[in-house]
């Protein structure tokens, strides 16, 4: 037996992309169903980035899940680059007219988008099974789930990929339809959250010839840090006394002398790579988020790009259903790849900077080097760094 349902707007996927679009679309009363593969304390468990452009935070308010964030999220207007040994600090208020970041995890993020789902009564299935979609390319697409021993359908008008990089909507799309742009990057980041005072209180990029290293926060009692480590590195062979030995190895002594270290509470690696797929449109399936395009962790751009897509597709969604007007879906895959791409660019051009590559030849190094000299030394080069960082106009 199958159960049949319907709505406006199909979601797959219940991470902060297909949450926040649930979210702002029911605010416009645009009805919804968002199916996610695993359970919420699953999605909750994911650790994962922390930086949000002060676009994407207005955008949190406007989905009406800002208060926490305002509340207990922190405004940062700089970064420091630590060449090795030598801190230096980018002005991001300075060089933007006054913009800066807000400092707050996705594990917070996405609760909240969970908790305003709730009180809306917005309808989110989780632990559906082998979701799959049916007529994207016609009029009249449909999505069907198994839930233990039941099975579903969803009668949709538009169906929104948003279900990740391993999700199952991009490979929905024909092979011929699609291109895909891949680099991986030889080496990944070993992540640790401790319980410990963040040892400065804004970011600390640092590029030394150990490896790359970040200082970063969620809160004044829980800090995260990385280091760069080789592709065939596992986390069994960084116990926590290892991991802060290197860490303190990447940073200047006047720092690392005031590190406080402490158990981790999470330790994982992550391979760095970046991969758009292009286009994000195919009929009336409209991919977002990681599910169409993934960044290095360097730039701080992988949520943001996320956040971007669903900010056009919220208004090119409300400007079909509220003003009959298709001129948003019909340009959304241009525009939101336009904006994706200058996030590639920039979290390319950050990780090139920053890391250290084994194989690269001498004359690479000195261009990396002088790359860095370079930004450190010009007005003109910071106020780039720093438009790119708070996020690019949508
Ligand atoms: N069916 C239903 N849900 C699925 C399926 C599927 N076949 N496959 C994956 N999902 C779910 C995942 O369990 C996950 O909860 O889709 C969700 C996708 O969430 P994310 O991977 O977090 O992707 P997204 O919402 O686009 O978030 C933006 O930017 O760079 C990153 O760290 C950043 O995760 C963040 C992302
Ligand atoms: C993080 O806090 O996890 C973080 C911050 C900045 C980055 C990447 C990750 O560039």
């Amino acid at each position: 037996m199958s159960e049949m349902m319907k709505a406006k707007v199909g979601i797959i996927g219940g991470g902060p992309s297909g949450l926040l679009l649930s979210q702002l679309l029911d605010l416009k009363g645009i009805d919804n169903v968002v199916l996610e593969k695993h359970t919420r304390n699953h999605v909750l468990g994911r650790i994962r980035a922390g930086v949000l452009e002060h676009g994407f935070a207005d955008l949190m308010r406007e989905a009406q899940c800002g208060a926490r964030m305002d509340a207990e999220g922190e405004l940062h207007t700089g970064f420091f680059i630590n060449d090795n040994g030598t801190l230096h600090r980018i002005d991001l208020a300075g060089h933007t007219g006054g913009n800066s970041v807000m400092v707050y995890g996705q594990t917070e993020l996405t609760r909240d988008l969970y908790e305003a789902r709730d009180r809306m009564g917005g309808r989110i299935i989780h632990e559906a099974q082998d979701v799959a979609i049916h007529g994207a390319d016609s009029d009249a697409p449909a999505l069907t789930w198994r839930k233990g021993d039941e099975t579903f359908r969803l009668a949709c008008e538009f169906v929104i990929g948003a279900d990740g990089f391993h999700g199952v909507s991009r490979k929905s799309i024909p092979r011929e339809v699609l291109t895909e742009y891949e680099k991986v990057y030889p080496f990944g980041w070993l992540g640790v959250l401790s319980r410990t005072r963040p040892v400065s209180p804004e970011l600390i990029y640092s590029r030394t010839p150990r490896g790359f290293s970040l200082c970063s926060l969620r809160s004044q009692v829980l800090s995260r840090y990385y280091i760069q480590v080789p592709l065939s590195d596992s986390v069994e062979d960084w116990p926590d006394e290892a991991f802060w030995e290197e860490l303190k190895r990447r940073l200047p002594d006047e720092v690392a002398g005031r590190l406080e270290t402490g158990p981790s509470i999470e330790k994982s690696i992550a391979p760095l790579r970046s991969f758009v797929a292009e286009p994000m449109r195919w009929g009336r399936l409209f991919l977002a988020g990681d599910a169409a395009h993934i960044v290095p962790p360097t730039g701080a751009r992988g949520l943001n790009s996320a956040a971007s897509d669903i900010h056009y597709l919220y208004h090119a969604l409300c400007d079909h259903y509220l003003e009959g007007d298709d001129r948003g879906l019909e340009t959304y895959s241009d525009r939101a790849l336009a904006r994706v791409w200058k996030a590639q660019r920039f979290s390319w051009w950050m990780t090139m900077m920053l890391h250290e590559f084994p194989d690269h030849p001498a004359y690479d190094r000195r261009l990396q080097q002088v790359e860095l000299d370079y930004l450190l030394s010009s007005d003109a080069a910071q106020a780039s760094l720093a438009e790119n960082y708070v996020g690019l106009p949508f």
